[in-house]
């Protein structure tokens, strides 16, 4: 699939269609066009389309009218407007396609092509199944109407959709296929592929580090575990970002076992380290003037006759002792000690990406990640990068008195708080490892996946993310 940009008038347009919008007291089309919408009785509510042959005088032979409600228009209808536009193209294999240019509030025009591409990108990806070839996308070119020829933002659209589409296929792999070494090896090949350094640790090497609790995850698997590191260079020796994300490739609870109703949705536990992995590729295809570190601490949580049993004492590579009260707790067990391995980065800032707590799930819903952080400022300017993105997030507090509900009798901490506030006592958990640098932590449980008919990983936080490491330069 391909974007450009088209200084053109819609009536000149050579291709098999054009798509114009219609908000609800407005046309933004001629007045032929206007006319056959109103024939029609179009609703111009967003994600309605209307297709419409096209009268003498368009080259063109067919006309999108898509709705996107309320002037001034805004960002959500403008994105629900591109999906609904993305599908009709896809059902009817319409190949070559103009879009009209629209004005979104609050927005410039390099912010409507990155998103246009993006979300015209994402929106048609295609699930891969397992043992069959990949559908080919029928999309061939998407023609944005506009007065510059600056395609930056497009291809930025374009490489954020590419490191969305790596998220959502790592993510919906069964685990059997993707398991800890088959992350590793998806770092080593895009290390290959982009010119990145790639590190892998391997169990012996984190037993030298220390890592105790990572290791009292992975040795009930078969699945030897793996730390990743994966690292862009555009800015010379300059603090990185650090992007941390979880990568249990299988949760079912330990010896805490999980219930059976929806466990095989557990395959989606390493959503945290499937988008940083997504970031990175979408960064290196980007190339900004920044450096960039994703590490991926990669496990499988198995019950067995080796593996950790509640009331078990490790120590983390940091020296803190922490009871293990439940083996399902076992994504901070992991995060704790790639938080204390970061530091040997030197990290400008570090965000770690978790599909952490069934609790968020209840607090957030699936709209919202929950963003955490010991920052305000960092927190802030997260909060600005994910309005841009479209990818929502919304702040939890980390105060001592949930810190509190980690004491335990027989370790510095339990790895558990209680029942109340699960997804703040799980990030005062992390807290407690990442005192010497600026941390901010996503709890994206209720976001990187839906559930139900359209069961799928969304490719979410990747936007956030990209978005954050490019807000950063200067
Ligand atoms: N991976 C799960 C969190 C999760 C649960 C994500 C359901 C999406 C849907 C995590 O490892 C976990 O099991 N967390 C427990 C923590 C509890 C034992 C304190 C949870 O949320 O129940
Ligand atoms: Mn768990
Ligand atoms: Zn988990």
């Amino acid at each position: 699939m391909e974007f450009s940009l088209i200084d053109q008038s819609i009536q000149h347009f050579d291709g098999d269609s054009v798509v114009v919008f219609s908000s609800v007291d407005k046309v933004f089309a001629d007045i032929n066009i206007q006319q056959l919408i109103e024939l029609s009785n179009f609703e111009s509510k967003a994600g309605k389309t209307l297709i419409l042959n096209l009268p003498e005088g368009f080259k063109a032979k067919q006309v999108i009218v898509a709705g996107v409600g309320d002037t001034p228009i805004s960002a959500k209808n403008y994105v629900k407007a591109l999906v609904a536009i993305s599908s009709v193209l896809g059902e009817y294999k319409i190949k070559n396609t103009m879009i009209q240019s629209l004005e979104v509030d609050g927005f410039d025009q390099a912010w409507v092509h990155r998103t246009t591409a993006r979300v015209i990108q994402n929106a048609n990806y295609k699930i891969h199944k397992v043992g069959t070839d990949k559908d080919k996308v029928t999309i061939e070119n998407i023609a944005i109407q506009s007065t510059t020829d600056n395609a930056h933002d497009l291809m930025q659209g374009q490489a954020i959709a590419n490191g969305m589409s790596l998220t959502r296929n790592l993510g919906d792999l069964p685990s059997n296929i993707c398991t800890p070494s088959y992350l590793a090896d998806t770092a080593k090949s895009m290390a290959k592929e982009f010119g990145l350094e790639c590190e892998v640790l391997e169990q012996d090497d984190m037993d030298k580090l220390g890592m105790g609790s990572l290791l009292s995850v992975s040795k009930g698997s078969i699945e030897p575990p793996k730390l990743i590191s994966l690292s862009y260079k555009g800015d010379g020796d300059s603090k990185p970002v650090v992007l941390v994300g979880k990568g249990v490739t299988f949760d079912s609870g330990g010896i805490s076992l999980k219930p059976g109703a929806g466990m095989d949705e557990m395959k989606y536990d390493m959503c945290g380290a499937a988008s940083v992995l997504g970031a990175m590729r979408a960064i290196a295809q980007i190339k900004p003037n920044i450096n960039l570190t994703v590490v991926v601490p990669a496990v499988e949580n198995m019950p067995a006759h080796n593996a950790s049993k509640p009331g078990d004492v490790v120590t983390s590579m940091s020296g803190q002792t922490i009871e293990i009260l439940n083996t399902d707790a076992e994504g901070r067990l992991i995060l704790c000690d790639a938080l204390t391995y970061v530091e040997k980065f030197n990290p400008e800032v570090v965000i770690d990406v978790a599909t952490l707590t069934g609790a968020v799930i209840i607090a957030l819903g699936k709209h919202n990640s929950g963003l955490m952080s010991n920052n305000q400022d960092l927190a802030d300017d997260i909060i600005v990068s994910s309005k841009g993105a479209l990818d929502g997030v919304w702040q939890l507090p980390i105060e001592d008195e949930y810190d509190e509900q980690l004491k335990s009798n027989f370790a510095d901490m339990g790895n558990i708080g209680g029942r109340e506030a699960g997804t703040i006592t799980a990030a005062c958990f992390l807290s407690r490892f990442t005192k010497d640098y600026r941390w901010a932590h996503l709890d994206i449980a209720g976001t990187a996946w839906i559930s139900g008919a359209k069961k799928g990983a969304t490719g979410r936080p990747v936007p956030l993310l990209t978005q954050y490491v490019l807000d950063q330069i200067n």
